[in-house]
């Protein structure tokens, strides 16, 4: 029997970059999904989710279509055969302590251990990590729906214990920053909202940033002149505002972080926050009033993390700080892992 890891994530800055060509600073978290999975002879995938203490089955080679925590089942099983993997049947039991629809990121860590658990029960070598990345987003692009980008992916298969990574998504390039944060916390409170990504407003964020590109005639959002951007109708000047703002505030955070300077990160999580919610759009008051409880504790930072549209708040707490009641501790640990 094979056992794999796969973490989740916390994006320190840089949301809603990835699939518009700009950067992201993200970390693998120190909690996520283990899946184990065994050879079957028979050619049958059965399938257990321990948490929920559901069932799947479905014949590997012929996965089907299905919703929910079997979609990313049969799509990773899918994926994996499509890119000539040899696998056959399997048993594959998968448990974690990421809630699901919290904004940290299950699902990734549930593509990540599930396609190192299955790789290894069919006998193949592990892919480039880049590539195992893009295998498990189209999980979520085809058979789970959800029009995600790379983010979750790269940061859970390529993370690094104790650092978080800046990742150009114009290139894939993938640099270390370390993460020293002395006495300081860095923590996460679940609004209570939660989010789907297959359904609420990313994907049709994500129409509108083609919308923008098209009307601007460029590939990537990213690209994007300040001045012709922000001279598109509206939202779409906004929308695109955002993706510029935020892409310049990775790279001060990056700046923040390499020179020690904990109150600089705290108000650019603040900055990115506002953009968010002003420009992106992509709060809601469940999460407006999170970031509100947060900032009254004394927060040195707080901001919406994830794709939005519900999931957890992320915060950055001065040393000595009383948290209020709820919040988690977020340490960067290692990517996902065969165990
Ligand atoms: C979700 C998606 C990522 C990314 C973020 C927003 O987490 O899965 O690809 O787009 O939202 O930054």
């Amino acid at each position: 029997m094979f056992r794999a890891f796969g973490p989740g994530r916390v994006n320190l800055i840089g949301e809603h970059t990835d699939y518009n060509g700009g950067l992201a600073l993200p970390f693998a978290i120190d909690r996520g999904v283990t899946a184990e999975a065994e050879a079957r002879g028979d050619g049958e995938i059965v399938a257990e989710a321990r948490d929920l203490g559901e069932h799947d089955r479905f014949a590997a080679a012929d996965p089907g279509r299905a919703d929910g925590w079997r979609a990313f089942v049969r799509g990773t099983v899918a994926e994996l055969r499509a890119s000539g993997v040899p696998l056959e049947g399997a048993r594959i039991a998968f448990g974690g302590d990421v809630p699901a629809g919290s904004g940290l990121s299950s699902s990734a860590g549930l593509e990540a251990a599930l396609s190192l658990a299955l790789l290894a029960v069919a006998g193949a070598p592990e892919p480039d990590r880049v590539e195992l990345a893009k295998l498990c987003s189209r999980v979520e692009n085809d058979w789970v729906g959800a029009e995600t980008g790379l983010l979750d992916q790269l940061a859970s298969l390529c993370g690094r214990d104790g650092e978080a990574i800046r990742i150009d998504f114009a290139t894939l390039g993938v640099t270390p920053v370390p993460l020293d944060l002395g006495d300081w916390r860095l923590v996460t409170l679940d609004s209570g909202a939660e989010h789907v990504h297959a359904a609420g407003g990313y994907n049709e964020r994500r129409a509108e940033c083609r919308a923008a590109c098209e009307a601007l005639g460029i590939e990537q959002l990213s690209e994007a002149d300040p001045d012709a951007a922000a001279a598109l109708p509206d939202p779409l000047a906004r929308r695109a505002r955002h993706v510029l703002s935020e892409n310049a505030r990775v790279d001060a955070m990056v700046g923040a972080l390499r020179a020690g300077d904990l109150e600089a990160a705290g108000r650019l999580l603040d900055a990115s926050h506002a953009s968010l919610r002003d420009d992106y759009e992509a709060s809601v008051p469940a999460v407006e009033d999170t970031v509100r409880t947060l900032k009254d504790a004394g927060a040195a930072g707080a901001r919406m993390v994830g794709g939005g549209f519900g999931g957890s708040v992320l915060a950055l707490l001065r040393p000595g700080l009383v948290a209020p009641a709820g919040v988690r501790d977020v340490l960067p640990g290692p990517p996902a892992a065969l165990l």
